[in-house]
């Protein structure tokens, strides 16, 4: 018997997708990505999220993440924090190729351009793994058929926790066939909290005192022109939520298109 085997050790649940791991990626002690084959029949819209879990209980635990792929892609990414003691990322942080991940059939989720009104601008703010739905969002062609530029902004405590968004908008501007339509629509800002010279630079200081537009060199926030998505911890949505009604924007939803959009889902 191998120490690591890639049968499940349970039986695979009725009515949701048993889909095999083909890549993993580890970023820091505290991140990683992962890849799964998809199913033939499984349709999203870029920013949504699933139920993922593991065949190794009975009844297994499920957790929601955002598929950071986009929908063109043959199979689905995710990226994920790894929790010593989490029900389900202490076990799915130790996944391998060939073993089995279970996934919910049905996406769903508020971080999707059906849920905005038509803008000019479109700004993607994230801290941490919430940079994961906006990975699926900048790799779609509707995103820049849609917006005529596209600002994505993480924010993380340390610097290598950025590894991920890096290298994410470096290779997708380097695509032959994504740079078509990336062009030179998309810019990236990321910072680190608690580390190096950015040092304290948390979004929402950035967005209050202007040096997230003057480092850009792009117009301040206007509801008139621009749309957000906001992904990250309760706090940082809260905050970032705020600052956005004070500029005017409204909160928007699949079934009545705002100025902005936030996940909740993922607040645990
Ligand atoms: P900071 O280092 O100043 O707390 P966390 O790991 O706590 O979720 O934080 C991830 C990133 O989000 C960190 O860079 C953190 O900055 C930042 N952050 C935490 N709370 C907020 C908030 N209320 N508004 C904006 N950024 C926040």
């Amino acid at each position: 018997q191998p120490e690591h085997s890639p049968e499940p050790a349970f039986p695979i649940p009725a009515g949701v997708f048993a889909e095999t791991v083909t890549k993993v990626t580890h970023y820091t002690d505290s991140l990683f990505a992962f890849r799964i084959t998809r199913p033939q029949s499984f349709r999203f819209r870029s920013g949504e999220f699933v139920m993922i879990g593991l065949p190794n209980a009975a009844k297994p635990v499920y957790r929601a993440y955002s598929i950071a792929s986009p929908a063109w892609d043959e199979e689905l990414e995710f990226f994920s924090i790894k929790v010593a003691n989490g029900p389900l990322t202490e076990h799915l942080q130790k996944i391998q190729v060939g073993d089995t991940v279970l996934m919910r059939k049905k996406p769903t989720g508020t971080l999707v351009h059906d849920a905005l009104k038509p803008g000019k601008r479109l700004f993607l703010f994230s801290t941490g793994t919430g940079i994961a739905p906006f990975a699926s969002v900048i790799r779609d062609p509707e995103t820049y058929e849609k917006f005529d530029q596209v600002i994505l902004t993480q924010t993380c405590r340390g610097n290598a926790e950025l590894a991920y968004g890096r290298e994410l908008v470096e290779t997708s501007k380097a695509d032959e066939l994504m740079s078509e339509f990336i062009g030179d629509k998309l810019i990236f800002h990321a910072s680190a909290t608690r580390d190096g010279e950015t040092r304290g630079h948390r979004i929402t200081t950035l967005i209050e005192n202007g040096k997230l537009f003057e480092d850009l060199a792009i117009a301040p926030l206007n509801p008139e022109t621009d749309r957000a998505m906001i992904c990250g911890s309760m706090a940082m949505l809260k905050d970032t939520e705020a600052l956005l009604e004070a500029r005017g924007f409204e909160e928007g939803a699949n079934n009545k298109p705002g100025t902005f959009v936030v996940e909740r889902a993922f607040v645990d």
